[in-house]
């Protein structure tokens, strides 16, 4: 108990030493809340600044993707490997027990199928819901110039507006429509959008030439997705390129659990992410690891 006298003098005030006041070590995030600091450092290592987070999402559009016709029996062994689980509500409380303790990127819009219009979304979670899976990030979709964008911009501002509310980020993807090129221009605009209208970090494709500018004119972290299962090593070049270039991490699908041996496969990515691996090198970690 606190007592009002007989207490040895306070004197350890190192009044010569300023109190730190450097930036948070996450682009763009410096001033934000607590709350909200104490996710992202969940979501990007503190020590490394980057993360390697694993997608397997895919089922709210595509339906039991290869590699995910049983998360419980697919996902669950990789959980351990990752940084952070991306997926929906439904496969987080159907198969994924809640003892990994790693930090979740919850999809948050939904609305769309592969069988109609991708792009005509709207937020499909409660932010209480998102809060009861302890998200430490929720994910938005948004199609810049497909015929939903409108909406698709609307459903990131609520999210982003009902985020800051709870100290929770928002995850601003880039969902490329058919009719879209992939390329740098393209990308830096949808990016840059996302960052100016909220989301605290984005994702999006690697492309090139043009992916440093991309990445820098977006003004938040950016993550890159895999995109279709590749070759190990077109797939381990893309990331590391990706990193080499102003990347903050992968949040990878298909070319890890459709990957001949999905764990090694994540550990090579971890490998380019957080220790600066080179293609190569992750490579052969693949191919040890995989003959193991
Ligand atoms: C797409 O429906 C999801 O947002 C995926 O999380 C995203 O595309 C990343 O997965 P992949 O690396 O398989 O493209």
């Amino acid at each position: 108990m606190a007592d009002q006298s007989g207490n040895k003098d306070a004197k350890s005030f190192a009044t010569d030493i300023p109190v730190a006041t450097d930036g948070y070590f996450l682009k763009g995030s410096c001033h934000y809340d607590w709350g909200m600091q104490d996710r992202l450092s969940r979501i990007f290592r503190p020590d490394t600044g980057k993360t390697v987070m694993l997608a397997f999402d895919h089922g709210y559009i595509m339906g039991p993707t290869s590699g995910l016709e049983r998360m419980d029996l697919q996902v669950v062994p990789l959980a351990e490997h990752c940084d952070v689980l991306m997926c929906t509500r439904g496969a987080l409380r159907t198969c994924i027990p809640p003892t990994f303790n790693k930090p979740v990127c919850l999809r948050v819009s939904a609305g769309a199928t592969i069988l109609r219009e991708l792009s005509d979304e709207l937020v499909g979670v409660a932010i209480d819901d998102a809060i009861r899976c302890n998200a430490s990030a929720m994910a938005v979709q948004v199609y810049v110039g497909a015929e939903y964008e409108h909406k698709s911009i609307g459903n990131l501002c609520k999210v982003a507006d009902t985020g800051m509310r709870h100290g929770i980020p928002t995850l601003g993807v880039t969902a490329v429509g058919k009719e879209m090129a992939r390329d740098s221009r393209y990308l830096g605009l949808a990016t840059r959008l996302l960052g100016e209208l909220g989301a605290q970090f984005v994702k999006t494709y690697y492309c090139e030439p043009g992916f440093d500018k991309v990445a820098a004119g977006c003004p938040v972290p950016i993550v890159i997705a895999g995109g279709k299962k590749l070759p190990e090593i077109e797939a381990l070049t893309m990331a590391y390129k990706a990193i080499d270039q102003g990347a903050s991490g992968v949040d990878m699908g298909r070319n890890i659990f459709q990957a001949d041996n999905p764990i090694a496969m994540l550990k090579a990515v971890m490998s380019i992410v957080h220790e600066g691996a080179k293609a190569e090198e992750a490579l052969d970690m693949y191919n040890t690891l995989k003959n193991e």
